[in-house]
């Protein structure tokens, strides 16, 4: 068997936007294959690695600086690894970008709007009533991804849709071996579309 390519899956977006259940799923199916995963979730480096962290600019650019380290390492090693962080700027991501390698950006976009009424973690209604400061999308920024090699949109994809379009885009890349049997799962975007050209094409 050839031996495994590393590669850093790096997980963007606000907090809610679904960055730590993908992570999470598509390590199951990475797993599955035979591959060797690690996680870094933002959640848990902050309880170790980076605990003597805030979330000022200074402080998030340390703990992505940080975990870009790890990650750079497991990369290098044949892991496929798995960086769930919101990571608001860009300029510092293209740092990761550059010092990992294979690097692949997933950007979770989902409107601040959905973030704050999953509230998961009850964090946004705390930030709203100004209980705490510096909050990503409410009293601190997030600068969207330009050219990730992956969208997903959480807000109208299904868990199993989003880790679909990603496990997919891995194969497109070469990080992932075609799985003979793989069912094929489209977004209803992509299946209006297919309709669409069927329609054209006098099929249906
Ligand atoms: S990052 O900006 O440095 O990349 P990271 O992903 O590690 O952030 O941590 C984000 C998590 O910390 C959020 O999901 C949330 O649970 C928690 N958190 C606590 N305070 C803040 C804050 N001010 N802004 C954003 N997230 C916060």
């Amino acid at each position: 068997m050839a031996e495994q390519k590393g590669f850093t899956l790096w997980f963007t977006g606000l907090s809610g936007s679904g960055k730590t259940t993908l992570a999470k799923t598509v390590e199951q199916e990475l797993r599955k294959r035979g591959l060797k995963v690690e996680r870094l979730d933002g959640d848990i480096v902050r309880q170790g690695l980076t605990r003597d962290l805030s979330f000022s600019k200074e402080d998030r650019d340390k703990n992505i600086e940080r975990v870009t380290f790890v990650a750079k390492l497991l990369t290098r090693n044949g892991v496929a690894t798995l960086c769930s962080f919101i990571s608001p700027y860009r300029e510092v991501r293209a740092r990761s970008r550059a010092e990992i390698g294979n690097f692949i950006e997933v950007y979770c976009a989902c409107p601040l709007e959905t973030c704050i009424e999953r509230d998961v973690k009850g964090l946004y209604k705390k930030a709203l009533n100004g209980e705490i400061e510096n909050f990503t999308g409410v009293s601190d920024p997030y600068e969207p991804p330009e050219n990730p090699e992956i969208v997903v949109h959480t807000d109208r994809e299904t868990v199993e849709e989003s880790t679909a379009i990603i496990l997919r885009r891995l194969v497109e890349l070469g990080y992932l071996e075609p799985e003979a049997d793989e069912a094929v799962v489209y977004t209803a975007e992509e299946e209006a579309e297919i309709e669409e050209r069927l329609r054209g094409l006098g099929y249906m």
